[in-house]
């Protein structure tokens, strides 16, 4: 049932819908205007306006990401509560900087150069592929292929080993869901078992033959790093490189997937902003940003609060834990003007997809050059491509997923 200006303020996240997980806008829209920080039934505290929300990801001090306390509840003594708790995302300074220093050369402008060429090459066989058959499933034979193996060259995973993955990460991404099942739950924490043992191999292998200098291969990189004579709090465990390359790995072709598939999404439901497009390809980076503002493709996040503090008005006990709304946020009038519009062209955008602050995704240049390559040649080689049905949504709130999105290519 959707929200209305009198039953927004009981809107509860834990128990929402799949009305509300396929399109979750309108209520969004009434949450911001009559229930901004909307207070939840554990105590928890849902924030859906874009100034509260970038207050939140702005003060890494008042507003902790370390979910030790939180999640225990959640996965008890299990492999996801300690993947969780030890990935950079979920951890605040000091551990948190040590980690992000270790990633950070992997991200440089000389290395994304390098990735470009190769994200191209990569994007043309697909499309080659897709027009042998005329018609295609968008999310399994393109959205999500690309990221899948970028992320597995970054990682030094070999092309032949790369299938499991997708399934890993639908189950350890799926078990952090507001809503799930105890079968969710329990799919969640094999794969985090199926995901170590797997890197545990890959390490030996690697061990036994170290790759060249020229690799990108930020695994070895972080074993490297951890073989170093360091002092001890200095180096990472292999537990901690183990969760490290499993969250990249994650975060790192999930995401991206499911912005290309919700931009074609998007390209279909507004002909006319494909238009634009094929008539200034110039347009495709403020497209492609415009995509992330419209459907991000992480929902919501989550902080804690340090001590006591003031959001939106709200007085907040410390201890808090808050759900910040990324996708509400970036539809805020208050920011964006006719922020329910998709407009190629929009700028300023300084929508929240990527976060803000000490967190900001450390992958945002990557994601945005394979979404910016993935969209210029599928537009350059197939312009009248069409959807075959409606795109397929499963109940998931804080990732904004297509399970199925077939395409007439229309050549
Ligand atoms: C469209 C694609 C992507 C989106 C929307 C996205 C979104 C995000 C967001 C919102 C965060 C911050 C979460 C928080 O603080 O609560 C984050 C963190 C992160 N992302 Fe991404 N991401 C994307 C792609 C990628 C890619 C391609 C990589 C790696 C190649 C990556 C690696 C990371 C890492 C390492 C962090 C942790 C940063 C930190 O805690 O300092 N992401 N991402």
């Amino acid at each position: 049932m959707r929200l209305t200006p009198g039953t927004a303020a009981d809107f509860v996240l834990a128990t929402s819908d799949h009305a509300f997980a396929r399109d979750p806008y309108a209520d969004y829209a009434m949450l911001r205007e009559h229930a901004p920080v909307c207070r939840q039934p554990d105590g928890s505290v849902l924030l859906t306006r874009y100034a509260d929300v970038l207050t939140a990801f702005g003060d890494p001090a008042l507003f902790s990401s370390d979910k030790r306390v939180d999640f225990y509840p959640r996965f008890g003594d299990s492999p996801l509560y300690e993947h969780h708790t030890t990935s950079i995302v979920f951890n605040d300074p000091p551990y948190h900087t040590r980690v992000r220093q270790l990633l950070a050369p992997f991200f440089a402008a000389r290395v994304l150069r390098q990735m470009e060429a190769s994200i191209a090459a990569m994007v043309d066989s697909l499309l080659d592929r897709a027009a042998a058959h005329g018609r295609i499933d968008v999310v399994r034979d393109f959205a999500l292929v690309v990221p899948l193996n970028l992320i597995g060259e970054l990682l030094g995973v070999p092309y032949g080993e790369r299938a499991p993955l997708r399934g890993w990460a639908n189950a350890i991404l799926g078990a952090l869901e507001p809503v799930r099942t105890p079968a969710e739950l329990a799919a969640g924490n094999q794969a985090v078992e199926d995901f170590k043992a797997y890197l545990r191999a890959l390490i030996a292998n690697k061990r036994a033959r170290p790759p060249g200098d020229e690799a990108m291969d930020v695994l070895w990189a972080l074993i490297e790093a951890a073989d170093e004579q360091r002092a001890d709090d200095e180096r990472l465990s292999e537990l901690e490189i183990l969760h490290n390359s499993i969250f990249m790995l994650n975060a790192g072709h999930d995401t991206t997937g499911s912005l290309i598939a919700n931009g074609i999404d998007l390209l279909c439901r507004y002909p006319e902003q494909r238009e634009r497009l094929l008539d200034d390809p110039a347009l495709i980076k403020p497209a492609v940003e415009e995509m992330l503002r419209f459907e991000s493709p992480l929902q919501i996040g989550n902080r804690k609060t340090t001590a006591a503090c003031e959001i939106g008005g709200v007085e907040l006990a410390p201890g808090t834990f808050l759900h910040l709304g990324i996708a509400a946020a970036n539809r805020d009038p208050a920011q964006f003007p006719d922020a329910e519009t998709f407009d190629v062209a929009r700028t300023p955008n300084k929508h929240l997809a990527f976060a803000h602050g000490i967190h900001t995704c450390a992958g945002n240049s990557v994601a945005r050059i394979e979404a910016r390559i993935a969209f210029a040649k599928l537009l350059e080689r197939f312009p009248r491509f069409s959807r075959v049905g409606a795109a397929a949504r499963p109940h998931r709130s804080r990732f904004r997923v297509i399970d199925e999105l077939i395409l007439d290519l229309g050549n």
